[in-house]
């Protein structure tokens, strides 16, 4: 009998001792640096997700240097369009000026047409290195989202409603700054990307109002559907929370409303978007009228008053006013930028602006922006 307990005791001791020093051997082994991997398992490493080499591109390396700092600040722009027909002339003045006024990286996603593609494609690969290398360009083709492609084909025209697509074509993509072709940006489009750090929980899009004043206000005179707000908004220069958006089911909204709206919408995205927010406004953020400056603003008295006193931060051509004379001071503008080449003077350019701007003063538009105190910030 005691034999036996004996036998066990020692037996004990030894199966502790033997998991003591398996426990070191782990201790040990963790503190030891990698082994360095053989060539197979190198090549296996190397493989990574593509999800986690998309972090990796979208994460300059200045920000990793934080460690785990969480990221506030945007790791890079990405500026989205939608280029049909012969607006690629427009197109190229707007990635211009995102360009002059910004140093920050940003990507361009522009969904283009056959022509339109070759064209800004040829264009932009002309540009001298130390602006390419702070800009990538990602043309994409028309293009319905594959799962409704045919349903949405018999509804809409492709080129006029893809804007409203974009959360699911572009399921990669957390956030874009939507541009219109006609505008132009005169300060740091970083500027207005700022404006996602304001937006609340909920928002998951911001704009500028349609108008200012009701007795010039297009959608509470003419409107005979329902808009956001008092005057309803411009879709030209929209903050798009694609995430947010994709998480509020964007797209399912769209086609019911369509249907149930057609015969009544005159502008025809920016009317759905006018439309869907007028029923969810907690999720739209609104910035002043000098994010988005058109003719209207200007045309027959001053009426964006934070234009006024900051000046305009993105112009809007609309209407055609870059390209027909109705507006000589917008057409003075944007034919100063499309003159302008890549690594030429940047002073120049500015006086080009405000001295083919003296030549509109007789205008309505051209007398107010004269008078801004600082229409461009190089
Ligand atoms: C675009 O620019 C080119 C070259 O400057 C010019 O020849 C062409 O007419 C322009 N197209 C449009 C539609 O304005
Ligand atoms: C593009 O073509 C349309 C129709 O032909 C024309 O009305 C418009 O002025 C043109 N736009 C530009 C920028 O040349
Ligand atoms: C743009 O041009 C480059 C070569 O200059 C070519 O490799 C690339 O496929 C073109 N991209 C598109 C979308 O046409
Ligand atoms: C967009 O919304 C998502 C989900 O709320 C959030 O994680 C992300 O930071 C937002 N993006 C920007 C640029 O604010």
């Amino acid at each position: 009998m005691a034999r036996r307990t004996k036998f066990f005791i020692r037996a004990g001791i030894f199966i502790s001792l033997l998991l003591v020093l398996w426990n070191f051997f782990w201790v040990f082994r963790l503190q030891q640096p990698d082994k360095i991997p053989t060539k197979i398992e190198s090549a296996l490493l190397s493989s990574v997700p593509q999800s986690m080499n998309d972090v990796e591109f979208h994460t300059p390396k200045k920000y990793l240097q934080h460690g785990n700092v969480p990221i506030e600040k945007p790791l890079e722009i990405h500026i989205a369009a939608v280029v049909c027909g012969n607006r690629t002339n427009e197109t190229i003045v707007m990635i211009k000026s995102a360009l002059i006024m910004s140093s920050t990286f940003i990507r361009f996603i522009l969904f283009a047409d056959e022509t339109a593609t070759s064209s800004l494609n040829g264009t932009v690969k002309l540009w001298p290195e130390n602006v390419l290398n702070r800009m990538s360009l990602d043309l994409r083709p028309i293009t319905f989202p594959a799962d409704k492609a045919e349903e949405w084909k018999k509804l809409f025209k492709p080129c006029a409603s893809q804007r409203l697509f974009l959360p699911s074509l572009l399921q990669e993509v957390d956030s874009v700054l939507y541009m219109d072709t006609d505008t132009i940006f005169l300060t740091s489009p970083l500027q207005v990307w700022e404006h996602f750090n304001k937006m609340n929980k909920m928002q998951m899009a911001a704009v500028a109002p349609e108008h200012e004043d009701f007795s010039t206000g297009w959608y509470n005179r003419f409107a005979r559907h329902p808009y956001y707000g008092n005057l309803g908004v411009n879709s030209g220069v929209m903050l798009m929370n694609l995430t947010r958006m994709r998480q509020f089911g964007w797209e399912k909204y769209v086609v019911p409303i369509y249907h149930e709206y057609k015969s009544k919408i005159v502008w025809g995205d920016q009317d759905i978007i006018n439309i869907v927010f007028h029923f969810h406004p907690e999720k739209l953020y609104v910035y002043p009228c000098h994010y988005n400056y058109r003719p209207d603003h200007c045309m027959y008295m001053s009426v964006c008053k934070t234009a006024e006193e900051q000046g305009i931060l993105v112009l809007h051509g609309n209407r055609g006013s870059f390209h027909n004379m109705k507006q000589p001071a917008f057409k003075a503008i944007y034919a100063s930028i499309e003159q302008y080449s890549f690594g030429g003077d940047l002073p120049t350019l500015s006086n080009n602006i405000k001295e083919s701007l003296t030549k509109t003063v007789d205008t309505s538009c051209g007398k107010l922006m004269n008078s801004l105190p600082k229409l461009l910030k190089i």
